[in-house]
């Protein structure tokens, strides 16, 4: 039977090594174009903001279906600005969740508003709608929600923007994670009122460098945010509120250009080669071993999609696991170590060690594997052996 072509490398099994990712490898075939569009930007000197800024909101707008796109200097920048364009700060309170990444809270504190987590749901380690509802009949002043669509997942959207109707708060969508993931309701990141991307390199669509979006569906805070992105500045040099520099570099917005076309065929390849994990792990019986990821909008069958930014697999002994596949060349991380609320600069919210126990459960748990379209199954097949071999 011939080999199937991501087989045929030529790589030694003695000499096999599985990156957590290797950014190289998506920039190769891409290098001429993306020098070329850096070059047209050197040659133009419009450095900041201007018409590849432009170019990535509209197309944004067009490929996830919100409203209003503002390019942005970061993912955490985005969520930054838009708390400040929605007026968030001292005495009011935001809900998230304590198993995500440092930015989604670390913007709630910076504005002086206070953070209130509720616990994940253990399958989709996403906002939990239950403990959401819990921590919504006895929290008052709660001025947003923050789901985050965690390792490219949707959270469960409808329920958690029914009780954020119930409650009259409006929704926030952290799509750091998530561009190009969908669940029935919409495009991860427009879904909501609000939401915002990351394009650090490592996310699915990233940069040479930081850069972000911020979404919204009201035209008034979309001219907000635009303006607290530039110092509040219109006309130049007369400032109507206070923002700070969150302005998106061309260079940035330039290189994203030539990639977001490429975006769904690596999404459908990570896909795949999530499927592939899944069938070979299922082979090897380690399926009732380790916790796969689920997918639980793919199953409503309306094409809706994980984009596996992260391929994340709850593991029993998982440092040990982990010590083992480094040793046999195979990178993996733990998305997170150390919930939220155990965090030491977080400390006077006055939660303690049990709290939020799935959220915690999962750090214990959780680890990412190697996925990204380069990925070849041979590397694949490697890890899955690797892993066997572990729990032997
Ligand atoms: C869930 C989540 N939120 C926010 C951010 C912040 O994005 P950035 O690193 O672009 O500031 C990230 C980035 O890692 C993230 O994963």
């Amino acid at each position: 039977m011939p080999l199937p072509k991501r087989l045929l490398n030529g790589i030694q099994r003695s000499s096999m090594r599985v990156p957590l990712l290797d950014l190289k490898l998506q920039y190769s075939p891409l290098k001429a174009k993306i020098l070329s569009a850096i070059e047209q930007v050197a040659d133009s000197q419009h450095l900041v903001l201007g018409p590849q800024v432009d170019k990535l909101e509209a197309d944004i707008v067009t490929y996830t279906g919100a409203s209003h796109a503002i390019g942005v200097s970061s993912g955490t920048d985005a969520q930054l600005v838009l708390l400040m364009a929605l007026g968030i700060g001292p005495g009011d309170v935001v809900v998230t969740t304590p198993y995500t990444f440092f930015a989604t809270a670390g913007c709630v504190e910076r504005l002086g508003a206070r953070i209130v987590f509720a616990d994940i749901d253990p399958a989709t380690y996403n906002l939990s709608p239950s403990a959401l509802a819990e921590v919504l009949s006895k929290t008052e002043r709660v001025k947003a929600i923050i789901p985050v669509h965690l390792y490219g997942c949707c959270a469960d959207m409808e329920a958690i923007c029914a009780l954020a109707v119930q409650h009259g708060i409006p929704v926030l969508e952290d799509a750091a994670q998530a561009l190009g993931a969908s669940h029935p309701m919409g495009a991860a990141g427009a879904i909501a009122e609000a939401g915002w991307y990351s394009f650090y390199p490592t996310k699915n669509l990233g940069a040479f460098g930081d850069a972000g979006m911020v979404t919204c569906r009201d035209a008034g805070l979309a001219t907000k945010i635009r303006s607290l992105r530039n110092h509040g500045m219109e006309p130049r040099y007369y400032h109507h509120s206070v923002g700070g520099n969150f302005r998106l570099d061309a260079i940035q917005a330039a290189v994203l250009n030539i990639k977001l076309p490429h975006l769904d065929s690596w999404g459908a390849g990570r896909r795949e080669r999530a499927a592939f994990y899944r069938s070979a792990f299922a082979k090897a019986g380690l399926d009732k071993v380790l916790t796969l990821p689920v997918e639980p909008w793919s199953e409503t069958g309306v094409g809706t999609h994980h984009i596996y930014n992260q391929f994340v697999v709850r593991a029993p002994r998982r440092d040990a696991l982990r010590a083992f596949l480094s040793e046999a060349g195979i990178g993996s991380e733990i998305y997170y170590p150390l919930p939220l609320h155990l965090q030491e600069c977080f400390k006077h919210l006055g939660y303690g060690l049990g709290a939020f126990p799935e959220s915690e459960r999962a750090a214990q748990e959780s680890l990412a594997l190697p996925i990204f379209p380069e990925l070849l199954a041979e590397q694949q097949a490697y890890v899955v052996e690797k892993i066997a071999a572990f729990y032997a």
